[in-house]
């Protein structure tokens, strides 16, 4: 059995951003690592067209985009020697309203003047309830309580009666960022999911939440921070079982076992339930978790023999509440000649598209591409969609959130240490939070209280 400082649960970015902080603080740290890669929920991928590697190019599978509040994550990209490129943006976006017909404009949605002044009217509300929320204390917000007993729908539906309005506020939260329909998690997790990107204005703001990617990848950056670490990361390295005091703790890998001072579990909260304790974790710890669920998108990338709606003085941007793929961006790598559009298909279009054969799926994906773009769009040479669904590490996409009530009773829970135990994700994140930077944040924290000693 080998003796450790700390053992990380986890080589995602939380997992190895706290073990990189540890390591460059001279603490002997172990990385155990379930999947025989790094990097969790991001993953680049390279696809070719029938499998001809001429045609070849890399997909980013998982996250991608870095906003500029992001100011953990653009600095540890700086760290580590990376550099960002801008998403193509230029040109007429397009929004897709009940009619089924797409519209073009810059700056405003082209609503009607009634469902524009709604629209301004809840963003003005959200913005004045984000800005009275600590995005990592959620449960202190001075209408907590109420807030989290109402779903985000019916919390929008009290205050508007213009439905176009209500549809695309939802869409914002809803299926454009926790992945759930807006009336299965509450006002309150709607209000945090704003104030975790600084505001609400700044989270529909799609110039600025999805603003840059990395060159190679984000991927780039778990690779980069798995490199630093060398062999200290062990994968396929699958934690079943963790023995646990105030004291330390013995990790579990089949019949290998490893021991510790303390024990970081790095990996989103559902998973932890994966994970078997003994001593059991005290109940509130479990029934935390049990009310945390992922939520589910699939998000879909195409790639064309070049950008041609860029020839149309389209920028690839559209929304649509109504439509299959509700939102979609040109997503072409910088300095390629070809076209990439990335698309999403998120929550309960998820669940029906994810029961239709492979075939099916495609051809109504690239249907809703074809409302958006035009015919043209049905015919890409390369065709991929991420499934993280279907894979036990993960579970969904992009993260977990909790149901109604959820916050405000477990929230504080859920980042609790316990003896040598902590916990996080970016789904625990405050500023961040489900995001890269906020992972960052999380396994900065985490190592940062190892580091200094201050320990309960
Ligand atoms: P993560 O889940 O990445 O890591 C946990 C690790 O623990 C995994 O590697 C897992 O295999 C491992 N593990 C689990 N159980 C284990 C066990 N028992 N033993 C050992 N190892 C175990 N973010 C963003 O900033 N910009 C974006 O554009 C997007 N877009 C996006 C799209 C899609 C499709 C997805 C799925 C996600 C995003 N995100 C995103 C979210 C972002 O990817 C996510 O928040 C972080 O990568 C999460 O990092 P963590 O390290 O917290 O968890």
């Amino acid at each position: 059995m080998t003796n450790h400082d700390v053992i990380v649960v986890g080589a995602g970015v939380t997992g190895l951003t706290t073990a990189y902080r540890l390591a460059s603080a001279g603490h002997d740290v172990l990385v155990l690592e379930a999947r025989d890669r790094v990097g969790g929920r991001l993953l680049t991928e390279r696809h070719a067209q029938h499998d001809e590697a001429d045609s070849s190019a890399d997909f980013e599978v998982g996250g991608q985009w870095v906003s500029p509040d992001q100011t953990a994550l653009l600095g540890l990209v700086d760290e580590l020697g990376l550099e960002t490129f801008p998403r193509y943006r230029s040109g007429d976006s397009l929004y897709v309203g009940r009619a089924g017909t797409p519209m073009r404009f810059t700056g405003d949605l082209p609503v009607s003047e009634t469902t524009a002044a709604a629209i301004a009217q809840l963003t003005k509300t959200l913005d004045g309830l984000a800005g009275e929320m600590d995005p990592s204390r959620p449960w202190e917000h001075p209408d907590a309580t109420h807030l989290d007993s109402v779903s985000f729908r019916a919390w929008l539906e009290e205050r508007c009666d213009d439905v176009e309005a209500c549809d695309n506020v939802a869409m914002y939260v809803g299926p454009a960022m926790l992945t759930k329909p807006a009336h299965a998690f509450s006002a309150l997790q709607a209000v945090l999911m704003a104030a975790s990107a600084g505001s609400f204005t700044n989270l529909v703001d799609a110039d600025f939440i999805l603003d840059r990617r990395v060159h190679g990848g984000l991927a780039s950056v778990p690779r980069a921070l798995a490199d630093r670490l060398g062999d200290r990361v062990r994968l396929e390295a699958d934690v079943s079982l963790v023995e646990w005091s105030d004291e330390g703790a013995v990790v579990h890998v089949g019949d290998q076992t490893f021991k510790a001072r303390h024990v970081v579990l790095a990996v989103p909260p559902t998973v932890v339930r994966r994970i078997r304790f003994s001593p059991e974790l005290p109940a509130e710890h479990r029934m935390a978790r049990e009310h945390q669920s992922f939520g589910l998108v699939v998000k879909v990338q195409a790639a064309y023999a070049s950008p041609f709606w860029r020839e149309q003085g389209l920028s690839g941007t559209g929304f649509g509440p109504y439509e299959l793929v509700h939102e979609v961006y040109d997503n072409t790598p910088d300095g390629d000649e070809r076209g990439f559009l990335v698309g999403f298909v998120s929550d309960i279009n998820a669940d029906e598209v994810g029961r239709a054969s492979a075939q099916e799926r495609r051809e109504r994906i690239l249907a809703s591409l074809a409302t958006y773009f035009g015919e043209q769009a049905r015919e890409p040479l390369v065709y991929v969609e991420s499934d993280w669904q279907h894979q036990e590490l993960t579970g969904g996409a992009y993260g977990t959130s909790f149901d109604l009530g959820g916050l405000t009773r477990y929230g504080a829970v859920l980042r609790e240490p316990l003896g040598a135990l902590d916990f996080g994700s970016s789904d625990v994140a405050g500023l961040g939070f489900q995001h890269v930077d906020g992972a960052i944040r999380v396994g900065d924290e985490i190592a940062g209280r190892l580091i200094e000693g201050v320990h309960p």
